[in-house]
């Protein structure tokens, strides 16, 4: 497994440089458990404060990411549901009217994207926000706009291909055979709709996108590329690629926590073995190449670590992806290994990565999250869907 990622790293990078930034941390066994109950209070009483707010200068529109420390907005993008996410999970860990007026108000925003044929991504619109506010309000109307957009995520399934466009308004041909990791995430809202309908098409097309990115993502050695070209009319791989990573061969650090995610929650659907074994392995080589302080680089084969930008929103999503996953894992030593070392994550987060410690103006929650290094988009900031991992991870803490 280590000779397969040592070839991919040593394709583009100098051996020095190679063993600089792609090899393993050795971990001390029984090294402290440093999570606490003071410390996730401490932390979410942090996020409640930032997300108050962020409430004040949204003023209606969706925080994204910020430059130079202050918010940049849209109108949803992809990333609008993990406002309203946030505003739901403060919901149910207070019961404040505050945060369910607010949730429902930016719930609402998104619903002209239920019809939405030309973009991919209304699954990670919709899970956060209409999935998850009908879980806590029963609103009969956040079901429908949930289900009207799981129909139109349903057109961008290619048959033939086996997965989901990604990319390209509907139909666009040049378009049609790329698939990003980061796409499993949108699974979870097609799998409530077939609950709530028990209309299997639903999870089929879930499944038979997360089949296709387990064996075409995944490297043999459970290190991940970002983006595969696939042919629409037979799902055959055709490459691999990155678009936000360093290299074609190296390993984007956010893809492989988008990997562990989101291969977490297909298991916990399918309760197919295979989805297991993906999830816990590239936990297990994520784990393995974390720096001392657990939050990883924005790509495990940067050529300049340890002095490049962190992508905390990397590690915010593990951390709860792996909470999850020691929920799922039947031996209690993996379980407790993924359970402690979520831990650590978090722990380090709250101490070294608060925006409040930073001087002068900083939005969000998180410092050091990294959406776009190669154009120079918002490194070394907060982002939106690294501050919603981090306070579900603080929810699902200890479990
Ligand atoms: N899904 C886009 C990103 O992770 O930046």
């Amino acid at each position: 497994m280590e000779i397969q990622h040592a070839l991919n790293c040593l394709a583009v990078l100098p051996l020095t440089l190679f063993l600089a930034a792609c090899e393993s941390t050795p971990r001390q066994p029984d090294e402290p458990f440093p999570m606490s109950v003071e410390l996730r209070a401490q932390a979410i009483e942090n996020i409640a404060e930032s997300l108050r707010n962020s409430v004040e200068i949204a003023a209606g529109r969706f925080p994204v990411a910020p430059e130079d420390g202050t918010w940049e907005f849209d109108d949803g993008g992809w990333t609008g549901g993990y406002f309203a996410g946030m505003l739901w999970l403060m919901y149910a860990e207070t019961g404040e009217q505050y945060w369910r007026e607010h949730a429902e108000k930016y719930t609402w925003l998104l619903e002209g994207y239920k019809s939405n044929v030309d973009m991919s991504d209304i699954g990670i619109l919709y899970w956060p926000s209409c999935d998850l506010g009908y879980s806590l309000t029963h609103d009969e109307r956040m079901r429908e706009v949930g289900l009207a957009g799981a129909r139109s995520m349903m057109k961008r399934f290619l048959p033939g291909g086996g997965y989901m466009q990604n990319w390209g308004r509907l139909g666009e041909e040049d378009q049609m055979g790329f698939v990003i990791i980061d796409c499993l995430i949108n699974l979870d809202h097609l799998y409530w709709a077939a609950d709530e309908t028990g209309e299997p098409s639903f999870s089929q097309a879930a499944t038979s996108h997360a089949e296709r990115t387990r064996v075409s993502h995944v490297r043999p050695d459970y290190s991940s590329f970002q983006v595969v070209e696939f042919d629409p009319a037979t799902g055959e791989m055709l490459r691999g690629f990155t678009k936000q990573g360093y290299t074609d061969e190296s390993t984007w650090s956010r893809g492989q926590s988008w990997g562990i995610y989101g291969f977490t929650r297909v298991y916990k659907h399918t309760r197919e073995q295979k989805f297991l074994e993906a999830a816990m392995s590239m936990a297990d080589w994520f784990i393995e190449r974390l720096p001392p302080d657990f939050v990883p680089y924005w790509d495990f084969c940067a050529p300049g670590i340890p002095n490049e930008p962190r992508d905390t929103s990397a590690a915010s999503m593990a951390a709860s992806a792996m909470l999850e996953l020691a929920t799922l894992v039947e031996d209690p030593d993996r379980a407790n290994h993924y359970r402690r070392t979520a831990g650590k994550i978090l722990a380090s987060l709250t101490e070294n990565y608060l925006t409040r410690d930073l001087p002068g103006r900083n939005d969000g929650v998180l410092s050091g999250g990294t959406y776009f290094y190669e154009i120079g988009r918002s490194v070394d900031q907060a982002n939106i869907w690294g501050d919603f991992y981090y306070l579900e991870a603080m929810q699902r803490w200890p479990e």
